[in-house]
């Protein structure tokens, strides 16, 4: 009788930790150690080395883009467009116009995402800008959507590099991209070969004022 409370005890103790431990080591992701959305910020470094033994679908690059079609736009413009570089031709030559020292840091990632946005819509009510900003609110929403992708592919697992650093007539010949459309970034997308440092940030009291 004993034994069997010891052993019952025991199974309750196991069940009670083990429920504990699903919140902090999430199964759900592939990023286990990630508990809180912190984690996953502090988790998220740009990566300028990729494993290029290791490749990603493009059912999970389809993934990520919907996560980013999650983010906030002006008016639900959704002005973002992505133009995914997956096969080795196309990688090839999107890698060639992101500069050398770029190029080299990417070399390994199996994607190289080509994010625009379509101008003349966030910002804009009948064709005219609603304030001095202009253009720049589809910037922002192709930015926050950008935040959204590359927040997502952490939590799958994946490492990401923004390259502001491209040639856009060159990207544009490549993919087509109509002049409609702006050319903003380059992400690499793919598994870190190497682990990536922390960079300082500012002090919060620099970038705030509280009245
Ligand atoms: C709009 C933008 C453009 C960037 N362009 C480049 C780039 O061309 N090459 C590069 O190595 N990193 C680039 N970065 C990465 C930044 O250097 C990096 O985000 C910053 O140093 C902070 O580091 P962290 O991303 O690891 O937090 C860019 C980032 C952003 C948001």
């Amino acid at each position: 009788m004993k034994n069997h409370f010891a052993l019952i005890a025991g199974i309750a103790a196991a069940v009670v930790l083990l429920s504990g431990c699903t919140s902090r080591f999430s199964f759900s992701r592939n990023v286990t150690v990630n508990d809180s959305i912190d984690d996953l910020f502090a988790s998220r470094r740009s990566v300028r080395s990729y494993d290029a033994t290791k490749s990603i679908s493009e059912e999970e690059v389809r993934t990520l883009l919907a996560a980013s079609q999650q983010a906030p736009s002006w008016a639900n413009r959704q002005p973002s467009r992505y133009y995914v570089a997956i096969s080795p031709e196309k990688l090839a030559a999107v890698r060639e116009c992101v500069g050398e020292r770029n190029a080299q840091n990417v070399a390994g990632a199996p994607v190289l995402i080509v994010s625009t946005f379509v101008k003349g819509q966030s910002g804009f009510g009948r064709g005219v800008a609603t304030n001095e900003i202009g253009d720049g609110w589809g910037a922002y929403d192709n930015g926050l959507a950008n935040a959204y992708l590359i927040l997502k592919a952490r939590d799958m697992g994946f490492d990401t590099l923004i390259m502001g650093f491209r040639d856009s007539d060159k990207l544009r010949s490549i993919l087509a991209i109509p002049d409609s459309e702006e050319v903003l970034a380059v992400i690499a997308l793919g598994y870190r070969a190497q682990e990536p440092g922390t960079p300082n940030h500012l002090a919060l009291d620099e970038i705030v004022k509280f009245y």
